[in-house]
C-alpha cells in the first residue's frame, strides 16, 4: 500500500493499523497510534484522526496553555463519553411527538466522580458536562519528584460512595503508583472494585499492564499508551507535566 508521508511516497506495511484518514482519501498520513496492551480490562478510544489530532496539539511542547486546556478538553469529553457506555442501562420504551413508541434505554445505577488532585480535578468539568450535578469527591495524592513514590494527603468522599458507580480521574497514569494508592482508597470505602472505572489520557505499557493485573475486575478507558517511561518516570513521549501545563505554565 502506497501512502504519502513526510512529503515522500512509501510502502507502509503496516498502513491499515498505521495510517489515519477517511476511506475516500488514497494518500493517508502516517502517524503513531496507542500501543495495544494484552488486558481485557483496559480500553484504549478508537485512534481516530480526531484523536491523533487532539494528541498531537497536546503533546506539542509549543502548544500554549488556553490551547493545552481547550484540546485536552476534547479528549475528556470523548473519554468521559466512553466511560459512561460501561454503565449499566434497562430497557426504556418511549412515545416519540408523532404517536410512535421507541424501545430505549434509561442509565441505570447512581455514579460519582473522583479526581487525584491536582491533575485529575482537570477532568471533573468533562464529567459535569455529561452528567448534570454529579457527585465528585477528592483525594489528593502528589508523586514524590526524587523517588517517584506516590503520598497520600487527603481525601473527601461521598458518604454513599460504596453504592454508586465511580469513575475515577487522572490524565496521567505512569508508574499506576498513584492510581493504585487512589483505588486503595476506594475499596477501603467499601467500593467493589468492579464499580470503578478509571478515566485517563495517556497510560505507560508498564503502568497499565502492573494495574490491570493487580485489579482484574477494575476498568481502565484510556486514549493512549504510549511507548514508556523516562529514567525520572515520565511517560515518553508522553506530554510532560500535565498539572503545570494545565494550571500554571
Ligand atoms: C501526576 C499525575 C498522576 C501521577 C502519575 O501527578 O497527575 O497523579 O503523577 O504518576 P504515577 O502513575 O507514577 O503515580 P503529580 O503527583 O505529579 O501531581 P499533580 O497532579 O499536582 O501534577
Ligand atoms: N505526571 C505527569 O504529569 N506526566 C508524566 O509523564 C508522569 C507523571
Amino acid at each position: 500500500i502506497f501512502v504519502k508521508a513526510e512529503g515522500r511516497d512509501m510502502v507502509n506495511a503496516k498502513a491499515p493499523e498505521h495510517s489515519l484518514g477517511p476511506d475516500y482519501r488514497p494518500e493517508k498520513p502516517m502517524a503513531t497510534v496507542s500501543t495495544k496492551v494484552p488486558h481485557d480490562n483496559v480500553h484504549i478510544l478508537p485512534q481516530t484522526p480526531q484523536l491523533i489530532a487532539l494528541l498531537t496539539m497536546i503533546r506539542d511542547r509549543n502548544t500554549a496553555r488556553a490551547d493545552f486546556i481547550f484540546y485536552s478538553n476534547r479528549i475528556i469529553r470523548l473519554l468521559v463519553e466512553e466511560g459512561l457506555n460501561h454503565l449499566p442501562v434497562v430497557e426504556q420504551t418511549i412515545t416519540t411527538p408523532v404517536g410512535r413508541s421507541y424501545a430505549g434505554v434509561k442509565f441505570q445505577g447512581k455514579i460519582c466522580g473522583v479526581s487525584i488532585m491536582r491533575a485529575g480535578e482537570a477532568m471533573e468539568q468533562g464529567l459535569r458536562d455529561c452528567c448534570r450535578s454529579v457527585k465528585i469527591g477528592k483525594i489528593l495524592i502528589q508523586r514524590n519528584d526524587d523517588t517517584c513514590k506516590p503520598k497520600l494527603f487527603y481525601d473527601k468522599l461521598p458518604e454513599d460512595i460504596a453504592e454508586r458507580w465511580v469513575l475515577l480521574l487522572d490524565p496521567m497514569f505512569a508508574t499506576g503508583g498513584s492510581a493504585t494508592m487512589a483505588v486503595d482508597v476506594l475499596k477501603s470505602r467499601g467500593v467493589p472494585e468492579d464499580r470503578i472505572l478509571f478515566l485517563n489520557l495517556i497510560a505507560s505499557p508498564e503502568g497499565a499492564s502492573n494495574f490491570a493485573q493487580r485489579f482484574p475486575k477494575l476498568r481502565v478507558v484510556t486514549a493512549f499508551v504510549d511507548q514508556g517511561l523516562d529514567e525520572k518516570n515520565y511517560i515518553v513521549p508522553g506530554l510532560g507535566d500535565f498539572g503545570d501545563r494545565f494550571y500554571t505554565l
